[in-house]
């Protein structure tokens, strides 16, 4: 059997994270704002979407070139209809050890969160950057109520969809004083908080560098009030810094994309909704699939193998924290589009 690919600096293939759709049913001011995405945005069409037969079909090719993690993204993937068959036919490639999907939570009944792990899904991650309601609403844009995603982690983890990864953006003036608090609500719970430092993903979202918290300050404010002392990652390929509490209430992660890019042990692929295939979550341009499956569907596994060992991406460390400004990119593709 020929060995898996490693791209040109030699990190091989692992994950692979498909975004089911570009829609979604918040409107997070950070992320799909509604003077961008309002009602003139034109969203991908039913037509372009990739089927789930299609899905499954590059996942395999994904696998059969060293891909054993698969995570399901959007826009919000649980606003895509009939999400569980999918689930259920990734679920049975065999290869893939670990199946999960990142949601807002605000659709995971507990009818929803059962269907979902009947189907094959192994775990979840949901996406909260408040628990005051007030701010909560005026960060999704649509009144959405932070009582509800609380209940979708407790539906989540009732049906043993945990333990649920809580994923909190942070951003200076919008959430910075909701970190403690929230570090405490999941104090002490199975859950594990995530706090992600803000990114200059896509060009919608006004990002500048002094809206980012980095990792070591939101540490610092939780370390101050309750002391943490680092651990090791699960996985080589983690992004998320692991940090304990010194007196055993549970752990918490990190992602420093912008203050310590972690591009060296990046093992991601992207697959969009459209079917276009990314190397890196920055990248300005993908690769077809879509003609691919559609038309040559037995070229899928070589095509997967040519693109991933050309591949060269390494935007977070090329975009320093100090030099980011000398850097020119042109336009990147939105964290909506993608899945993040
Ligand atoms: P686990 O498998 O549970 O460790 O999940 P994960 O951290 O890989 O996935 P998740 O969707 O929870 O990722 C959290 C966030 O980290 C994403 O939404 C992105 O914002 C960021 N992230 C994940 N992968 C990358 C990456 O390759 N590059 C960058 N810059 N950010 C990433
Ligand atoms: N920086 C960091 N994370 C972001 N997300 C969306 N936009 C950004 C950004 N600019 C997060 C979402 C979700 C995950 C898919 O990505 O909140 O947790
Ligand atoms: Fe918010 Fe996630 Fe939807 Fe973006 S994709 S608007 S971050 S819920
Ligand atoms: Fe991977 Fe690109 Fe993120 Fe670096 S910036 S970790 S190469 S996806």
């Amino acid at each position: 059997m020929e060995s898996h690919p490693v791209d040109t600096r030699g990190r091989g293939l692992r994950d692979l994270r498909i975004s089911v759709t570009d829609r979604c049913n918040f409107r997070c001011v950070y992320c799909m704002p509604k003077s961008v995405f309002g009602a003139a945005y034109r969203f991908l069409d039913r037509k372009e979407l990739l089927t789930f037969e299609e899905i499954a079909h590059i996942a395999r090719a994904f696998v059969a070139n060293g891909v054993s993690k698969l995570r399901i993204t959007g826009g919000e993937p649980l606003v895509r209809r009939q999400i569980e068959h999918l689930i259920a036919s990734l679920a049975s490639i065999e290869g893939v050890t670990d199946l999960s999907l990142t949601t807002n939570g605000a659709l995971l009944t507990a009818k929803r969160a059962a269907a979902l792990k009947a189907a094959g899904l192994t775990r979840i991650t949901v996406s909260l950057d408040s628990l005051d309601d007030a701010l909560f609403k005026q960060i999704n844009d649509v009144k959405f109520p932070v009582e509800q995603v609380l209940e979708g982690i407790a539906n989540a983890a009732a049906v043993g969809l945990g333990p649920i990864k809580v994923n909190m953006v942070v951003k200076r003036g919008m959430n910075e004083h909701e970190v403690v608090p929230m570090a405490e609500r999941f104090r002490g719970t199975p859950h594990i908080l995530r706090f992600i430092e803000f990114m200059d993903v896509g060009t919608t979202n006004g990002w500048r560098l002094e809206d980012v918290m980095s990792a070591s300050e939101i540490i610092n404010a939780i370390n101050a009030v309750h002391p943490l002392e680092p651990i090791g990652a699960n996985y080589q390929s983690e992004v998320a810094k692991r940090w304990r509490y010194r007196d055993g209430a549970g752990e918490l992660g990190v992602i420093s994309s912008v203050s310590q890019p972690f591009c060296g042990a990046c093992t991601r692929a992207r697959l969009s909704a459209e079917g276009q295939v990314y190397t890196c979550l920055f990248a300005q341009s993908g690769h077809d699939f879509r003609t691919l499956v559609r038309d040559d569907p037995a070229r899928l596994t070589a095509a997967v193998a040519r693109l991933w060992r050309a591949r060269d991406d390494r935007y977070s460390e090329i975009r320093t924290f100090e030099t980011h400004r000398l850097v020119e990119f042109g336009p990147k593709i939105e964290m909506s589009y993608i899945g993040g």
